[in-house]
């Protein structure tokens, strides 16, 4: 991605969706009580055309305009869906730049229990997807030739780390050896290829729910939500099901509410207070 131009297409794109969204929804200006904006994590120049954007339409509509966090949008996502999801409650938030496994203790409140030591689950998946030339973004291109394959031909190390933090480059690596050792991404054929793309997934999922369990036991919540742009995965769909069991009630949004949306700023600006536009790329929780 090149952030000067994703900040262009958003100066380009943004305006135009304004009426779109209004009248696909039935919604006249008067109507809406507040807007909410992303002020970050996320690209500076993208997150300035947004709070821009929201900073006039609140003028223009005299109404107040909330600066919200990215992250506990993914989380809040939960919530479209499924409207009694309360904390406290534990989320595993996995998109192309977190991979973070958060307490969820009351509304608003968040309390980091792991994250990546270095790439982010989505990034890898992307990054994997290149690698073996799927394309971009390469998560659901590598979910997608996944299916076709089998993890148990080519099987990948399962990173591993004793506390609830997680790290994928390692993973990558082994997939960048195992590419070379196979003559190079031209010389494999399509099976092999989706038999990579399956035992990559495999890998990373098993990684993500481990730690997923690891925290479920020591924090044994009611609520727990798997989300960000990686929880559209199948398996990943299907193996945190099965981690989490009967012991909590498992929300994982549907698709998309799963990857970026405003819909999802949108439920999570009702639990921030309004204040801060300040932007912020790299805004923890
Ligand atoms: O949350 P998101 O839409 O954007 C960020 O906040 O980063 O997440 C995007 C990430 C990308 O890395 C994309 O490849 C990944 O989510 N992703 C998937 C799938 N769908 C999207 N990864 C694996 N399997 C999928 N089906
Ligand atoms: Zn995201």
């Amino acid at each position: 991605m090149v952030p000067e131009l994703a900040a262009r297409a958003h100066l380009e794109r943004l305006p135009a969706l304004v009426p779109a969204v209004l009248a696909e929804a039935g919604v006249s200006p008067p109507q809406v009580d507040r807007l909410a904006v992303t002020r970050g994590p996320g690209l500076i120049g993208c997150l300035l055309v947004g709070i821009g954007l929201a900073q006039g339409l609140a003028a223009a509509w005299d109404r107040e305009v909330v600066g919200v966090n990215h992250l506990w949008g993914h989380v809040y996502a939960g919530r479209l869906g499924r409207p009694e999801l309360e904390p406290p409650l534990l989320a595993l938030v996995a998109s192309g730049a977190h991979s973070d496994l958060v307490l969820m203790p009351e509304h608003g409140r968040f309390q980091v229990l792991g994250r990546t030591r270095d790439d982010a689950a989505g990034e890898a998946f992307d990054k994997a997807a290149r690698m073996l030339e799927l394309g971009y973004p390469g998560g659901p291109a590598l979910d997608r030739a996944a299916r076709r394959g089998e993890a148990g031909r080519q099987s990948l190390p399962v990173p591993s780390l004793p506390d609830l933090n997680y790290s994928f480059s390692g993973l990558k690596t082994a997939l960048l050896y195992r590419i070379r050792d196979l003559g190079g991404v031209a010389k494999l054929s399509s099976n092999v290829r989706d038999d990579l793309c399956a035992a990559f997934e495999g890998s990373l999922v098993q990684s993500l729910v481990r730690q997923l369990d690891r925290a479920l036991t020591r924090y044994p919540v009611r609520d727990v939500v798997v989300c960000g742009g990686v929880a559209a995965n199948s398996l990943l769909r299907q193996r945190a099901t099965a981690v989490v069991g009967g012991r909590a009630r498992l929300t994982i949004p549907p698709l998309w509410l799963c990857t970026d949306n405003a819909a999802m700023i949108g439920a999570a600006a009702e639990y921030t207070t309004a204040g801060s536009l300040a932007v912020d790329p790299g805004l923890g929780w």
